[in-house]
């Protein structure tokens, strides 16, 4: 099987399956992986909630760009991305410049389904009832699906398995 030529960089909605599919690839291609979210808990010693709660979104936004920004030049991997991070400040050009970017695509009712128990770790969910929950997700998924459309891929549902992806980032893998 041919290595990964660049890094690669999974993008989407929260609940969109990043960093599950993420680390199933880097597992399955020996490469090291990373969680964005996670780098900026174990940098705080803080939870994302607790990030929220204590410093705000703005100081959260921030912090993702500084991470991105300071991001090693000779990291080799798979990288999953907290699902607002290509939608601030200039990371989604830092973003298409560390790697191949892939957009994990779900439709709103989908993500609705994935996110309907799993709000709470989730601070921008966490209070929302289901009928707002649902409307959050539509509204924000329409504003933030010009840039994750700007992706190097697009993948729809049936594609976002590690095989899949792994084809369409190297075709000529086995
Ligand atoms: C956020 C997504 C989260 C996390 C934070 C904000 C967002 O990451 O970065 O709660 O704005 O969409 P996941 O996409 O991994 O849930």
């Amino acid at each position: 099987m041919s290595q990964l030529s660049k890094n690669l960089i999974l993008v989407g909605f929260m609940g969109s399956g990043k960093s599950t599919l993420g680390k199933k690839i880097a597992n399955k291609m020996q490469l090291p992986f990373v969680d964005t979210d996670e780098e900026i808990e174990l940098r705080l010693n803080r939870s994302i909630p607790k990030i929220f709660e204590e410093f705000g979104e703005s100081h959260f936004r921030a912090l993702e760009q500084t991470f991105l920004e300071q991001f090693p030049a000779n990291f080799h991997g798979v990288i999953a991305v907290g699902g607002g991070m290509p939608c601030h400040n200039n990371n989604l050009d830092l973003l298409l410049n560390l790697g191949t970017v892939v957009y994990l695509k779900r439709s709103p009712k989908e993500l609705y389904q994935r996110l309907i128990h799993a709000k709470k770790s989730r601070p921008l969910l966490s209070k929302l009832n289901p009928d707002e929950l649902l409307q959050y997700i539509e509204s924000t998924l329409k504003l933030r699906e010009p840039n994750y459309e700007k992706a190097h891929h697009i993948l729809g549902r049936d594609e976002q398995t590690v095989d899949a992806v792994l084809r369409i980032i190297s075709p000529n893998s086995e």
